[in-house]
């Protein structure tokens, strides 16, 4: 590359067009998008302006070669720029934090639907939100509806130092717990609980380097071969904080579908198990009601 002399004059639109190639040449899933949208964190700009600056003399910026390198190395683009966008929000993220994902924008909506719907009949609605990672469902829920009590649950430091950064803001009470055992004090106190929790088997390591290498493992393994684990604590946890009518939501593998609708039709807590499927048609939360 030869983009990283700062301010050269005209270079942008040849910047981006070389960026690309290296990233694509890394396989970067997406590397023209990447390179935009690293351009436009270093000019503080909207992706869509970096595209029109191309057709014009803007000058690189400086630095821009050396975090197209970065991500060359796969280093997560969410890294790089710190922020990741979820839903209408931009969360700040980082090393040790789970990056958020869009398919976990579809469970988040659920949980916004069942909060509303509480919200509207008894003018209150009180949501916990277990590993909440960044903070991503619980943001989203307290922005979305903001008279809502969220409560967010995390067991990780480095995931709880984002999270703050996240939920302070939006008034989300965040909570330094084990979901397996949170919030004691607190049964059959929920409208909604809704998890993103750790579900991936032991034997199953991602694909991209970006989340093999830099998502914490803390974050993807659900623990036991099948990696429902931790998806089981959750819906034990969520079965003992809901109260009867309340609203359980979960994210989990394609696979883990049907196993999980029969854990939960077989635990003698819950009615009308269902499985959601995310935008690109696969089932990937599965929902229920307290019984
Ligand atoms: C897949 S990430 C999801 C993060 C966030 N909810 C999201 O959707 O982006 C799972 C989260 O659960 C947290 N976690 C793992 N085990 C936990 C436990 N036993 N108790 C509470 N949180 C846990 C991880 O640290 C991680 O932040």
């Amino acid at each position: 590359m030869t983009t990283s002399s700062p301010g050269t004059a005209g270079d942008l639109g040849s910047a981006l067009a070389a960026a690309a190639a290296e990233l694509a040449a890394a396989g970067v899933p997406a590397p023209r998008v990447d390179a935009e949208l690293l351009a436009a964190h270093l000019l503080g700009c909207s992706r869509g302006r970096v595209r029109a600056l191309a057709f014009t003399d803007a000058p690189v910026p400086a630095g821009y070669a050396d975090l197209v390198r970065e991500r060359a190395r796969r280093i997560p683009l969410q890294h790089l720029t710190g922020r990741a966008a979820f839903r209408h929000l931009e969360l700040a993220v980082g090393p040790g934090v789970f990056v958020p994902r869009p398919e976990t924008e579809t469970v988040a909506q659920l949980a916004i639907d069942a909060a509303r719907a509480r919200l509207a009949a008894d003018g209150t609605v009180r949501v916990v939100d277990l590993g909440t990672g960044s903070g991503a469902i619980a943001a989203a829920v307290a922005e979305e509806v903001p008279e809502a009590e969220v409560t967010a649950v995390e067991l990780s430091d480095l995931a709880l130092a984002w999270a703050e950064r996240n939920l302070e803001p939006r008034g989300v009470r965040l909570v330094h717990a084990d979901l397996r055992t949170a919030l004691p004090d607190e049964d059959g106190r929920y409208d909604v609980v809704v998890s993103n929790p750790p579900y991936i088997p032991a034997a199953a390591v991602p694909n991209e380097p970006e989340a093999a290498d830099h998502d914490p493992k803390m974050a993807l393994y659900g623990g036991g071969e099948d990696g429902l684990a931790l998806p089981h604590a959750a819906a034990a946890t969520a079965a003992r904080l809901l109260r009867s009518g309340g609203f359980f939501v979960m994210e989990h593998a394609e696979v883990q579908a049907q196993a999980l609708a029969r854990h939960l039709e077989n635990a003698g807590s819950w009615l009308d198990v269902r499985g959601h499927e995310d935008l690109n048609g696969r089932p990937r939360a599965t929902s229920a009601v307290k019984e």
